[in-house]
């Protein structure tokens, strides 16, 4: 109070940016909240603090290049697409859950992980698994009670806004096939299971409040660097693009079901693998001098998860320029590329992100 009266401008600055992640309760404009969950095109460092190995980290250079020094854990160039939702949310960067600290998450947290799928098989061992980063959301959920009330706490849940990017893993190991289950089943009871434990988390944060969702398809990989380098001739791998379609048609008619099912869900769902088809099929139209090859790895395209030289190959290859490229390296988004989805998500029409866009969401 007394220094709100100071005369000092600068010094009101000052100590108003000193206090928003100090004492953020309370003391800011009301804000809708944004909780993440999901995979490696989502993870902002959260598996730099579990036993993993160095195929599921990226917290080393050049990850974060463009943006981030030092690295974060991005599996990118720069920042991802939750970052750029958060900069249009006009909210700060949202951290890693599993960051050490005295955070309060006043603005949402960030629980997914590289490598995770929707089942806990996939990875088992080497990722948080999405019914862990639900869980995750409960304890917050407890401090969240301890620190605001039952009233805010649950008021900050119910107007948040969360968001999906889960399945890819689930159907590409890419690293190695025998973490998965994949093997043990028709592709139509694997992509029940997949969709069936994605739903269960949604009904979880429902439970809990949640009405406000987005979700990501799931890419259609076979044509990525990191699957072609593995495949006779380097043709694209039609099976996972067939796997890809069938869920992604799934999750249509799942969330269409959802919606009817459970009063007040609205959801934004953006079809990135659309986005990302065109993009390879036709770069330049996107700004891209390079569809697909990495900026980041060895071996033909760069296909070669060796970017950073930290898994197993020490030897890789860095382009110039990541704003050129549309993979960063063997199976990620370039940050340019992360930012069009994103901007696609935020307020794409129909055609790209229906039946609402995430702007919509927060609004
Ligand atoms: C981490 O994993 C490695 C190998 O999987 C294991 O040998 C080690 O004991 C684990 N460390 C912890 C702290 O769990
Ligand atoms: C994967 O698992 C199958 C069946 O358990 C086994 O036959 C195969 O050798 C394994 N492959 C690798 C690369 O470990
Ligand atoms: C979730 O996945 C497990 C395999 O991890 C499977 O046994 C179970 O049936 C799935 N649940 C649903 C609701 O599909
Ligand atoms: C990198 O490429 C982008 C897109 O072509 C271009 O706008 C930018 O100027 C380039 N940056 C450098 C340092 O050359």
């Amino acid at each position: 109070m007394t220094v709100a009266s100071s005369k000092s401008g600068f010094l009101v600055l000052f100590v108003f940016c000193l206090s928003v992640p100090t004492d953020s309760w309370g003391n800011i404009e009301k804000h809708t909240a944004l909780f993440v969950f999901g995979d490696s095109l989502f993870d902002p460092g959260n598996n730099n603090y579990i036993n993993t190995t160095a195929s599921f980290q990226a917290n080393y250079w050049p990850y974060g290049e463009s943006y981030f020094n030092p690295p974060t854990g991005r599996f990118s160039n720069g920042r991802l697409i939750p970052d750029f939702i958060a900069e249009y949310a006009r909210l700060p960067l949202i951290p890693p859950y599993l960051e050490p600290g005295n955070n309060e998450f006043a603005y949402g947290a960030n629980f997914a992980s590289v490598g995770a799928g929707a089942l806990i098989d996939t990875r088992a061992g080497f990722v948080v698994d999405l019914q862990t980063q639900l869980r995750y959301l409960g304890e917050l959920e407890n401090n969240y009670r301890k620190n605001l009330g039952d009233t805010e706490a649950r008021q900050l849940l119910s107007s948040a806004v969360y968001l999906f990017s889960c399945g890819a893993n689930d159907y590409g190991t890419f690293v190695d096939n025998n973490l998965s289950i994949y093997h043990l089943f028709t592709d139509e009871q694997y992509t029940d299971m997949v969709i069936g434990n994605l739903t269960n988390v949604i009904k979880g944060i429902y439970a809990k409040g949640g009405r406000k969702f987005g979700f990501l398809t799931v890419p259609l990989s076979g044509c990525s660097p990191g699957v072609r380098i593995g495949q006779p001739g380097y043709i694209c791998h039609k099976g996972i693009d067939d796997i890809a379609r069938i869920h992604n048609q799934k999750l249509a008619i799942t969330l269409e079901h959802l919606e009817k099912q459970l009063e007040g869900l609205m959801y934004a769902k953006c079809d990135i693998s659309t986005a990302i088809t065109n993009r390879m099929n036709n770069p330049s139209k996107y700004g891209f001098k390079d569809g697909e090859t990495a900026c980041c790895g060895s071996g033909p395209f760069r296909g070669k998860n060796s970017c950073g030289g930290k898994r197993g190959t020490t030897e890789y290859e860095l382009c110039d320029n990541a704003t050129e490229f549309l993979f960063f390296d063997s199976a990620h988004p370039s940050e340019q590329a992360s930012q069009q989805i994103a901007e696609m998500f935020w307020k794409g029409d129909s055609k790209v992100t229906a039946p609402y866009n995430l702007q919509a969401l927060f609004s």
